[in-house]
């Protein structure tokens, strides 16, 4: 099913950024691409921030961060509270995150995997749907526990 898909990334995330904006796009989804524009040194925080608002004030929609690795969109993303940021480099944990962790941020590195196998991740993330049950409890406890930081 088409969702609404916030991306954004930082310089050294850029062309996967656009890959994964065309990719989505072209897939059917309503594609929101938060920036940057251009390959300027910027920094990821900023743009993790921006991604997760939108997520958290769009209901059923999923954000898409790129920076180099990936990880410090991560742990950017997981500080704010209703955001579960799931980097993943293969479809198995894309796949696990969803049905698990109800994640609604998907991280991605760009110096570590390729554009295809990206896409290939993002189409999973996006179909495959939370199990709840058992997972549900997990999942509040994860929004119970105090740490995250407010926007
Ligand atoms: C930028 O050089 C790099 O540090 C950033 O993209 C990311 O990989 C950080 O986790």
């Amino acid at each position: 099913m088409p969702k609404t898909v916030f991306l954004g990334s930082d310089h050294a995330g850029l062309n996967l950024k656009a890959a994964l904006v065309a990719h989505l796009a072209a897939a059917g989804h309503k594609v929101v691409d938060l920036g940057p524009t251009e390959a300027t040194s910027v920094d990821y925080p900023d743009f993790a921030r921006l991604v997760c608002r939108n997520v958290l004030d769009t209901p059923e929609s999923a954000g898409i961060l790129v920076c180099g690795t990936g990880i410090g969109m991560s742990i950017a993303a997981n500080r704010i509270g209703g955001i579960r940021a799931a980097l993943c480099v293969n479809e198995y944990l894309a796949r696990m995150t969803r049905l698990h962790n109800d994640a609604n941020v998907l991280c991605l590195g760009e110096r570590v995997i390729g554009a295809g196998l990206a896409a290939s991740i993002a189409d999973v993330f996006l179909e495959t749907g939370f199990e709840g049950g058992r997972h549900q409890r997990r999942v509040d406890l994860i929004e119970s526990c105090g740490l995250a930081a407010p926007l």
